[in-house]
């Protein structure tokens, strides 16, 4: 066993972790390679990071693998990471499956072509019935999206009469979001070296300990998770208290 991997059985591991997948196209720079190379680089390095964070028994990851801003990226780009999408998803139906992880999506994916979206249905359906990590892909996810969309659900239950406006609370506005019935986030990663949240987990990130890294993410590795994991570990949380 990797010397690595022996390290963090021996520390607690947070329930759940959110990962902000950056800097692949800094990356791709760096080897003077097209940013496409780059999405592909970090593409593959989401599989063994999710892989490992399920081996080391996260309860839930959330990878955010492309925000409602991203659209305004050139054409070619956009359509580079919607084919990589594809091939990925098609290879999780594979892989992922002989993992017991299961995958939810989360984000407006109504906005991704007919046959990604019947991909996504279909590793949703496939990995239904495991036990083990649940692995949330954020795709067209925004924060500010998820609040305005459980917002407008609610309203429509105010106008169908099931609750009252007054009924709104913090417990019950989070079963409207992506996330409902998962515990908020405990750690949010952000390799790249940027130092902000870019509409990730806005509701859910009220209390996250917030970890960066001077890591470009294809780069990133499991002794990185692990690292990021002992930095929670050493902090303090209050949550208002003393
Ligand atoms: C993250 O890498 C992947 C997506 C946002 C889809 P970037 O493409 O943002 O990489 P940098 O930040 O330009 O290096
Ligand atoms: C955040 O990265 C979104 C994803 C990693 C999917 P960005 O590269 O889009 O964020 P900014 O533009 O640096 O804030
Ligand atoms: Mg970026």
């Amino acid at each position: 066993m990797p010397e690595k991997e022996s390290a963090v059985m021996k520390q607690p591991v947070p329930a759940h972790v959110g990962i902000i997948m950056d800097g692949n196209g800094r990356w791709a720079k760096k080897h003077f390679q097209p940013r496409s190379m780059g999405h592909r680089a970090g593409a593959q390095n989401f599989r063994t990071i999710t892989k490992y964070a399920s081996k080391i028994g996260l309860k839930y990851l959330t990878v955010y693998a492309f925000s409602t801003e991203n659209w305004s990226r050139p054409a070619d780009e956009v359509g580079a990471l919607m084919g990589l999408f594809k091939d990925y998803l098609r290879e999780a139906l594979r892989d992922f499956m002989n993992e017991n992880i299961r995958v939810r999506f989360i984000g407006d994916v109504g906005a991704f072509s007919r046959d990604l979206q019947e991909l996504i249905a279909e590793v949703e359906e496939v990995s239904s019935s495991k036990t083990g990590m649940v692995l949330n892909l954020a795709m067209n996810y925004g924060g500010r999206a998820e609040i305005l969309h459980a917002a407008r659900n609610f309203a429509e239950d105010v106008r169908a009469g099931k609750f009252e406006p007054a009924a709104l609370t913090d417990e019950l506005f989070d079963n409207y979001l992506y996330t409902a019935g998962q515990p908020a986030p405990d750690l949010i990663i952000r390799p790249s070296g940027e130092q902000r949240i870019s509409n990730f987990l806005l509701w859910q990130c009220a209390y996250a300990e917030f970890v960066y890294f001077d890591i470009l993410w294809p780069d990133f590795k499991p002794g990185d998770l692990d690292q990021a994991i002992a930095i929670y570990n050493s902090r303090q949380r209050r949550f208002g208290g003393v």
